[in-house]
């Protein structure tokens, strides 16, 4: 039997954050609940951050309520802090994730907190999570390098990705932020990773802006990981990340690892209809 790789939908929040037109509550909604029909385990649906900082992001209570929950699927939301958690749990979220940066520029520009700084934010958010028995995933940016300090050491993502683990997340998303990360920095970071955090509790988040995500997907998966985030039809971006482009696309991405002989457990006709109403939510604003 084929080897599964787990394809983590990021498309409902980190593909639409970034759209500068205000799509419509109703259309997040069926974007998610067509992917709800897709065979994803694991969909990141909202984001409970200031909408003043990601306005489009504004609604994330409304869709997690209005979605139709498909057994057997986790839906997850971003929660830079405490509030963002309440919020979170009160409308539904069934994991939440924290997200911190390998660089400081980064960190400041996105969270408006130093390294230090963000890690004393997360530390109540993991404390209420354990208590209200809710998984915590933890995000780690610009993991290859940062639109504002240029390229990171792998040391330094190593010690960062130890932080959020020790400090109690399942699981550590890499991401190559504003996508210009090649295969031999990316298994260079990986393996600086992968000796403080178990391979198996690594994912990979790879953004496409300069076409390599999958080649760096592919050096990941050499180096073990069997995890990795994508967006229906390529949608992506982050606003504080100049330059960064959408995500790899979860199609493509699972038509490479069909190619190379893996099993994504998805079924390819609902994450073409998903890709279209992704696309055309992008490019009506455009
Ligand atoms: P701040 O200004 O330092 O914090 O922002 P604050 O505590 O002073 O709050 C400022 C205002 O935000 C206040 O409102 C708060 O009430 C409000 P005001 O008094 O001005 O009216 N506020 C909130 N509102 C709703 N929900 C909340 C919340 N918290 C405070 N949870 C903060 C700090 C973290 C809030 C801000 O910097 C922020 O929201 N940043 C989010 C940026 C973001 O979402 N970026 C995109 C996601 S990360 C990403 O895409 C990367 C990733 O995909 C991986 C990769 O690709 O690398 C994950
Ligand atoms: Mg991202």
């Amino acid at each position: 039997m084929a080897e599964r790789v787990e394809i983590f939908e990021v498309g409902p929040r980190d593909g639409l954050q970034n759209e500068a037109r205000r799509i419509a509550t109703r259309d997040k909604i069926a974007l998610v609940d067509c992917l709800s029909g897709a065979g994803f385990t694991r969909i990141e649906v909202a984001s409970f951050v200031s909408p003043k900082w990601v306005p489009q992001m504004a609604d994330s209570g409304a869709v997690l309520r209005g979605i139709k929950r498909a057994a057997g699927v986790r839906y997850a939301a971003l929660t830079p802090n405490l509030r963002g958690l309440t919020d979170a749990l009160e409308s539904g979220a069934d994991e939440v994730a924290i997200f911190g940066s390998a660089s400081e520029g980064f960190s400041r520009a996105n969270i408006n907190a130093t390294i230090e700084e963000s890690l004393q934010r997360f530390a109540p958010v993991m404390e209420t999570a354990n208590a209200e028995g809710i998984r915590v995933r933890g995000y780690v940016s610009c993991v290859v390098e940062c639109p504002y300090d240029g390229p990171v050491a792998p040391a330094r993502v190593a010690q960062v990705a130890e932080w959020l683990w020790d400090m109690g997340c399942y699981e550590i998303s890499l991401g190559d932020t504003i996508g210009r990360g090649r295969p031999e920095p990316v298994e260079a970071m990986l393996r600086a990773v992968s000796d403080v955090v178990p391979v198996a509790h690594l994912a990979g988040h790879f953004h496409d802006t300069n076409g390599r995500a999958l080649e760096n997907v592919e050096a990941a998966l050499g180096c073990g990981l069997r995890v990795f985030d994508a967006a229906v039809g390529g949608l992506g971006g982050c606003p504080y990340a100049p330059g960064a482009a959408g995500n790899v696309a979860t199609e493509s991405l699972h038509d490479r690892l069909v190619t190379l002989g893996y099993d994504t457990g998805l079924d390819r006709d609902v994450l073409e209809s998903a890709a279209d109403m992704a696309r055309a939510m992008r490019g009506a604003g455009r």
